[in-house]
């Protein structure tokens, strides 16, 4: 079957092709095939152009000063942050954002306020970024205990039954935490967002790591309701970076206790009184000087989003993923063998634009994922190896056992210090990484059809 068949709503996504030959010349230009979209998306003309106008036409100030110029930044600012809870549907009254430098700085946030106590618990899954993982310090440093729901081959979701049992096992009294990503870095997978209201109805706060799946999906919090959402914007517009933000429920930033105080979030600290009154709203969150100059362009860039439809990135994201796929899979070596073992769903149903696979040699041997790398850079496609920050979907992919890395880790000189050759050394010749590739809005069928030709070009007759 031709892809214009298999996929007939791609045909309503055409106005993306003339947006990328008009936002993103250079990739034709430059014979790029940009196949690194979960790692972040790229520069638009537009957005460079309109933040480099305002910059031009307006004297912007430090906002934690009182003077016309710091004024209209405070302006530049407020207009972003409506801007942000319009683009979510969120409610103000129910929400507020807080800026931050990226979706790593609005977990951290979360992670470092949160009341973990011995009688609570924080809850995540195996599929998480590191930022999320991290979250987990914390919570030992709280004498908090950790769990960690499974995922589970071969789409590498969780069983819904076993996360029942998590969210509805009996509270010991402390506070609750549950973190996922609404869209998985490795694999792609789409977790379900109704786990949020499941997981609230049994007491939890639930902290959604949005950063993987808002590039390409609508996530509408009048209907989801998590009481956090981290979020980076480089990965949503590709311009500025430097910017993310907490989006976060009043009612559950009222339950966070923030371990400092610093400048820009206090009303007032006293050196000789020793007391801080901690300043109310995303003000007490904001550490510091913003990035001022960068704020002003979140709301361009959502609106270039809008302007473009989410739902029409979405669609076409959707048709290459499910394409990409199965033209992938499909390949065989001439003594029949799979070249390639994708990690996670085979289909485009549930799972975004995030493809995550190795490739095998004719008697199935993992070929190592820096060759490809290496091989991929020279034909100037763009993608990505590794476990892209994601262990425990690595871990799962890849086979590792916990056992294995425990025998690992403790042996002698390995206490304190790994490096990821000894890390290698040490799992005993099974792969450690995977190759990935991603799609965004200005993906098209010719980068999908290079790939292949890459790919296809592994192939031993
Ligand atoms: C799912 C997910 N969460 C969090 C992050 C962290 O984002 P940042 O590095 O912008 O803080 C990433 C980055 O790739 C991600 O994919």
């Amino acid at each position: 079957m031709t892809f214009a068949a298999a996929y007939p709503a791609y045909a309503g996504t055409r106005a993306l092709d003339d947006l990328r030959a008009r936002e993103y010349p250079l990739l034709d230009r430059l014979g790029q095939v940009y196949l690194d979209y979960t790692a972040g998306n790229l520069v638009p003309v537009t957005l460079v152009d309109r933040h480099h106008r305002l910059l031009c036409d307006h004297v912007l100030g430090n906002p934690h000063s009182m003077n016309p110029a710091s004024a209209l930044t405070t302006t530049f600012i407020n207009q972003a942050r409506m801007s942000v809870l319009q683009f979510f549907n969120a409610d103000p009254s129910e929400y507020l954002v807080i800026f931050t430098a990226n979706a790593t700085q609005a977990l951290k946030l979360v992670g470092e306020a949160y009341p973990f106590s011995a009688d609570g618990e924080y809850l995540l899954t195996f599929d998480n970024h590191n930022s999320v993982n991290g979250i987990r310090e914390f919570a030992r440093a709280r004498h908090c205990p950790t769990t960690y729901a499974p995922i589970v081959l071969p789409e590498m979701r969780l069983d819904d039954a076993v996360l029942a049992s998590h969210l509805t096992r009996r509270s010991a009294g402390g506070h609750r935490l549950f973190a996922y990503p609404a869209q998985s870095n490795f694999s792609g997978v789409q977790h379900p967002l109704d786990w949020i209201p499941l997981a609230q109805k049994h007491g939890w706060d639930v902290l959604l790591d949005a950063a993987a799946y808002t590039p390409t999906n609508r996530l509408d919090l009048s209907t989801w309701k998590p009481d956090f959402v981290s979020q980076s914007f480089y990965k949503m517009f590709g311009y500025p970076t430097g910017v993310g933000c907490l989006i976060a429920r009043r009612a559950a930033v009222a339950k966070l206790q923030r371990p400092w105080f610093a400048g820009g979030t206090i009303t007032v600290a006293s050196v000789q009184g020793d007391k801080f009154y901690l300043a109310e709203g995303e003000s007490g969150f904001e550490d510091g000087t913003p990035d001022y100059l960068s704020l002003p362009a979140i709301e361009f860039g959502l609106q270039y989003i809008r302007d473009i439809g989410i739902d029409t990135i979405h669609t076409r994201v959707r048709c290459l993923t499910g394409w990409l796929i199965e033209r992938l899979i499909t390949l065989r070596h001439s003594n029949g063998a799979a070249l390639a073992r994708v990690y996670g769903p085979r289909s485009c149903i549930r799972r975004g634009g995030t493809i995550t696979f190795n490739l095998y040699d004719p008697k199935g041997r993992a070929l190592d994922h820096r060759d490809v790398e290496a091989r991929a850079n020279a034909a100037n496609i763009a993608l990505r190896t590794g476990c892209f920050c994601n262990p425990g979907g690595g871990e799962i992919a890849l086979g590792i056992t916990g056992t294995e890395l425990s025998s690992c880790f403790r042996q002698p000189g390995h206490e304190t210090h790994l490096t990821i050759d000894d890390f290698r050394l040490c799992i005993d010749g099974k792969s450690t990484g995977a190759v990935r590739v991603s799609l965004g809005l200005a993906s098209n069928l010719e980068d999908v059809g290079a790939f292949i030709r890459f790919a296809e070009s592994f192939l031993l007759v």
